[in-house]
C-alpha cells in the first residue's frame, strides 16, 4: 500500500462534521506534528471567509483554491493535515496527498453529522431548506471518493481523543513506528 510513498505526514479526510479539526489538533499535540486546516488558510490568504469566497468567487473558485493548496502540502514534514470535506472529490487531490501523507478518512451517519453542524453557519453548501437531506445526498456521491483513504474510522460513538488515538495507532502501523 505505502510503495514509492513517503508517509511523512498525516491527512483527514471526510465529511464536514466528521471531527477532522478537532481529531486533528489532538494528534498533532500528541505526535509532536504541525497541525494545518486547508479551510483556515485558505481563509487566512483569501481574507475572506468560505462563505464569502463561496457567495462572491462561487465554487469552482474555491475548489481551485482548494488543489493548488493541496500542491503546496508535498513540501510539508511532520504535519497533520486536515481538509475540507469537498476535498477529495477531485482524485487529483487525494493521490497528491498520498504521496506524502497517510490519508485517515472520519466518518459518521448523515444524522449524527447533521446533529454536529445544525448550527453551525459557516458551511455554506448546508445553507439549504432541507440540509439532512443534503448531507444525505452528497454523502452518497462522495462515498466512493472517501473510501480511497488509507485508512476508514467511524467516528460517531468516539470522542474525539478515542478517535485520536485510534488515528495515532494507525500511523505508527503505517510508518513502522512503535
Ligand atoms: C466543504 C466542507 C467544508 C469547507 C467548505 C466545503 C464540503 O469543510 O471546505 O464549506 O464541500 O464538504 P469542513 O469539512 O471542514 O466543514
Amino acid at each position: 500500500m505505502n510503495a514509492g510513498r513517503n508517509l511523512v505526514n498525516l491527512a483527514l479526510i471526510g465529511f464536514m462534521g466528521t471531527g477532522k479539526s478537532s481529531v486533528g489538533r489532538l494528534v498533532a499535540d500528541q505526535l509532536r506534528f504541525e497541525f494545518l486546516d486547508t479551510d483556515h488558510l485558505i481563509e487566512t490568504r483569501a481574507g475572506k471567509s468560505i462563505n464569502d469566497i463561496f457567495s462572491q468567487n462561487g465554487e469552482p473558485a474555491f475548489r481551485e483554491l482548494e488543489s493548488n493548496l493541496v500542491q503546496e502540502l508535498a513540501s510539508l514534514r511532520q504535519t497533520v493535515i486536515s481538509t475540507g470535506g469537498g476535498l477529495p472529490t477531485n482524485p487529483t487531490n487525494l493521490e497528491r496527498l498520498k504521496q506524502h501523507a497517510l490519508v485517515v478518512c472520519l466518518w459518521s451517519s448523515p444524522e449524527k453529522i447533521f446533529e454536529r453542524v445544525r448550527d453551525q453557519p459557516h458551511r455554506p453548501l448546508l445553507k439549504t431548506p432541507d440540509p439532512l437531506g443534503k448531507i444525505r445526498s452528497l454523502l452518497t456521491t462522495r462515498a466512493p471518493f472517501y473510501r480511497q483513504a488509507d485508512i476508514l474510522l467511524n467516528s460517531e460513538f468516539r470522542s474525539i481523543r478515542e478517535v485520536a488515538q485510534q488515528v495515532i495507532i494507525q500511523f505508527r502501523l503505517a510508518t513502522g513506528q512503535r
